[in-house]
């Protein structure tokens, strides 16, 4: 077993219905972010892992545009083909830039060993994860983060594949879901203990009351493909007292969790991971919830279904 499990906290399952203590919430709001241990049972996980692998040894290959997801160091280039900008109602498969021979371009790992993510509708298109998704607890948090319309935009699975897991580098989840002003919200899943061996998350404690939205990832006007633009809209979210300050300063958390874990993510806070060397992956289920009232324009490059996002209530 790796050292740093010891220092995992234990898990607590109890029944989170009734929401945040006061506490959670004040640490939420003072730090960008908040673990809850427990906040899925164990079985729920479980089942959740065994659908995701069955999802990675079931899908086709042979009919796939091999899409890879990568994010660049200087979040300048980003894979932007159709097969990901028409992804926002489907469920699909996005490849691990490591997972191919470079010199021959053919993949040197199983399929199910290869896999990046999976996205971006299962809360809608897989029933475990819809009820894992839109639950009374999730609800119960919208509200008390002052949600007037929160809805589901996207969700994932994220693989972080043994040895090729890739680097997520620090970045703020509504430079990539931006609303106007800033609204999102990550409610992040461990399916699998997240450790610092196999790429857990950590995070700049309070960085999102410090460190303004700038960038939008957009579609490219009149051109295939995406890319960062200034966000030119509000930079903060509604109700938080910001003071902007430059970024290269920012000390990281590491947040290693357990199985069951539940960890909320203010979209205004840098995060990031580092790659999977280890023999272990560190599967995740992730969705993100942003206020409907605010404004989303047709310059994202997630649009919304003709239906609209998701409602969590
Ligand atoms: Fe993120």
């Amino acid at each position: 077993m790796a050292p740093s499990q010891a220092s995992i906290p234990p898990s607590a399952t109890n029944d989170r219905r009734q929401g945040l203590t006061p506490e959670q919430l004040q640490s939420y709001r003072d730090d960008g972010y908040l673990i809850i241990p427990g906040a899925l049972d164990a079985s729920t996980t479980a089942s959740l892992l065994q659908e995701t692998k069955d999802m990675l040894s079931t899908f086709s290959v042979d009919d796939h545009p091999m899409t890879k997801f990568t994010v660049s160091e200087d979040n300048k280039a980003h894979i932007g083909d159709d097969y990901f900008l028409t992804s926002g109602d489907k469920v699909r498969f996005f490849f691990e830039e490591d997972a191919f021979d470079t010199s021959t371009g053919k993949l040197s790992k199983p399929k199910y060993r290869a896999i990046n993510k999976i996205g971006h509708y299962l809360h809608e298109l897989n029933p475990a994860f819809q009820d894992a998704t839109i639950t009374p607890f999730h609800a119960e948090i919208a509200r008390e983060l002052d949600f007037r319309d929160p809805r589901v935009l996207q969700s994932m699975i994220i693989c972080k594949q043994p040895e090729i897991g890739g680097r997520v580098p620090p970045h703020q989840d509504s430079t990539f879901l931006y609303t106007n002003p800033p609204s999102a919200v990550g409610f992040w899943i461990a399916l699998e203990d997240a450790t610092a061996e196999n790429g857990c998350l950590s995070f700049a404690k309070g960085s999102h009351r410090r460190t303004p939205v700038k960038s939008r990832f957009v579609r490219k006007q009149g051109a295939d493909g995406t890319e960062f633009i200034d966000a030119e809209g509000a930079r903060f979210p509604q109700g938080y007292e910001m003071e902007e300050k430059v970024q290269e300063d920012e000390v990281y958390t590491l947040g290693e969790v357990r199985a069951g874990t539940l960890v909320l993510i203010h979209g205004n806070l840098l995060h990031k991971s580092e790659k999977n060397l280890s023999g272990r992956s560190r599967f995740i289920y992730t969705f993100h919830v942003i206020e409907g009232e605010n404004e989303y324009d047709e310059r994202n490059w997630l649009q919304p279904p003709e239906q609209g996002f998701s409602r969590l209530y």
